[in-house]
């Protein structure tokens, strides 16, 4: 089934206290999270996951799933994603935007570990999946209300 993330975007009144990225940028981040998908290493669930993600600096990084014979070993895509604009850029990144696909087509929203570290480089983060629903789109502190912060 093909993901189109730009309806819920056309929103009659954007809420203008949240930086939600352009129709153009969530394209580009879908276009990016489907290439990434081929890539995974999923042969335990065969269930193969994209994840891109835009940064304030325009930049758009990718990861796939990469699992393990010891499952918990597993990297989610989205965990893929952030830790290599990690390693690329240091530490300072802010995450604007965070797209998530999978080769099923199914509801897919980031996990509760995924959703911390979104949170931790992305606060004001939003966030495109596919729900129950369709293509939706969510600020990251409505998947994690209470997302940890080390003071
Ligand atoms: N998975 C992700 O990569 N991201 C998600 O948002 C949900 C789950 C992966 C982990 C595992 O490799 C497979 O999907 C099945 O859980």
């Amino acid at each position: 089934m093909a993901l189109d993330f730009t309806v819920p975007l056309l929103n009659l009144v954007p809420d203008m206290r949240k930086k939600t990225p352009s129709a153009e940028a969530a394209a580009r981040l879908l276009r990016s999270a489907k290439k990434v998908m081929k890539n995974a290493h999923a042969p335990y669930s065969k269930f193969r996951v994209g994840a891109a993600i835009l940064l304030s600096n325009g930049k758009i990084f990718s990861g796939c799933n990469v699992e393990n014979a010891s499952y918990g070993m597993t990297n989610c895509a989205e965990r893929t994603a952030i830790f290599s604009a990690v390693a690329e850029l240091g530490p300072k990144i802010e995450i604007r935007a965070v797209s998530v696909v999978n080769d099923h087509g199914v509801p897919c929203s980031p996990c509760g570990a995924c959703r911390q570290v979104i949170y931790e480089f992305g606060p004001d983060a939003t966030i495109f999946y596919q729900s129950a629903e369709g293509p939706k789109q969510a600020h990251i502190t409505e998947l994690l209300p209470e997302g940890f912060r080390l003071q």
